[in-house]
């Protein structure tokens, strides 16, 4: 790998960065490898299945021997938001220097605001992964190169069943590339559409799955403050990752990036601009609850400011077909205090959700 995480992006100033000058990327030849993937009687896809990445540390390498990228399976050393000092071991030499050349590209999966989400496999392993592409000129104008630095920090030293990987990364003059997890049953959210709300045995499921892995997060002092459908992916059993950690912080934090888009998942603390710790967290669950269980989050209104009011107030208020140990579970995240907030733990040990969640399938 070229760049340590605290370089990365410090060509984009000296770069002539024209994201339409640079190469295509051509949609197309991954396709049938998708099909692979999906498909159960494929060697590719049982062994995507059989032998997950995040299993060894292994990066990219399922069949031939690739060196891993040592920046990217050190642990984080808690707290320091800091990538510690790697050491140097006999493979460095050998380290892989990724380009786009690696990689054929297929459909797109996903449009981002600072570029799009390509399904794309690795030419000699033949893995299967989605390549998020980032325009450096898009990330300079909006200020937030720190953003994917942290981004890139964090989720790459997040290893658990309901998190998105994030194998590698590397980048030419014009962009960024996050060689990411391929979740096979695509966005959240688009499901959540398709069904308005949805029952209380799958939300129970998707709540058990999320506070796992926010536990995970949390233990290390990790807390991803970005908790919504579109942030969330489903994998090939339909099991929810969560990906995009460009909001994460290690805690505790203040906020000093300008908030934007919808403040419908923010705590009261958040959008107040105060200092916050890892129970933001716990807020948006039950928001999330809210929204799988009712179809639209609770705190919606005409304004931001209505919003904001009805946020800062805890004005909860639940339609009659929700039942009553769903709403005993959500009144007890939303609550404005984040101290008086129900822990993961005893989330996790909520009758309705041991009652009505469905056993892991991942
Ligand atoms: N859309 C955006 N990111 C994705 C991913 N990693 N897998 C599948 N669909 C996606």
């Amino acid at each position: 790998m070229a760049a340590e995480p605290d370089c990365l992006l410090k060509s984009v100033n000296s770069s002539a960065s024209d994201p339409h000058q640079s190469v295509k990327i051509q949609p197309g030849p991954v396709k049938t490898h998708e099909k692979a993937v999906t498909s159960k009687s494929t060697d590719s896809a049982r062994y995507q299945r059989e032998h997950p990445p995040g299993e060894s540390g292994r990066v990219l390498k399922p069949v031939n021997s690739r060196p891993s990228c040592p920046e990217l399976t050190a642990p984080v050393k808690p707290g320091s938001g800091k990538v510690q000092q790697k050491t140097t071991t006999s493979s460095e030499s050998a380290r892989k220097k990724w380009t786009l050349e690696d990689f054929d590209i297929g459909r797109p999966l996903g449009k981002g605001k600072f570029g799009n989400v390509y399904l794309a496999r690795e030419k000699s392993t033949k893995y299967v992964v989605a390549l998020k592409v980032l325009f450096k000129s898009q990330l300079q104008k909006a200020g937030v190169e720190h953003q994917l630095r942290r981004e890139i920090e964090i989720q790459s030293h997040l290893s658990h069943p309901h998190i998105l990987r994030l194998f590698q990364y590397f980048q030419d003059k014009t962009r960024v590339y996050l060689v990411l997890e391929y979740a096979p049953k695509g966005e959240l959210y688009k499901e959540l559409m398709k069904n308005t709300r949805f029952d209380e045995r799958r939300t129970a499921t998707y709540m058990y799955q999320m506070t796992s892995a926010l536990k995970y997060c949390h233990s290390k002092k990790v807390i991803h403050r970005d908790i919504k459908p579109e942030n969330l992916l489903l994998g090939l059993t339909g099991d929810l990752k969560i990906a995009d950690f460009g909001w994460s912080v290690h805690a505790p934090s203040s906020r000093r990036t300008t908030l934007c888009g919808t403040l419908d998942y923010l705590p009261p603390e958040m959008i107040e601009g105060k200092l916050h710790d890892e129970k933001v967290d716990i807020w948006s669950l039950g928001v999330l609850c809210y929204e799988f269980l009712v179809g639209k989050p609770p705190f919606e209104a005409e304004s931001n400011a209505d919003t904001y009011r009805r946020i800062t107030k805890v004005d909860l208020q639940f339609p009659r077909h929700v039942s009553e140990p769903a709403k005993n579970l959500v009144s007890q995240l939303l609550k404005h205090d984040p101290n008086q907030r129900l822990s993961l733990d005893k989330v996790l040990e909520h009758p309705w959700i041991k009652e009505n969640r469905l056993p892991s399938t991942s």
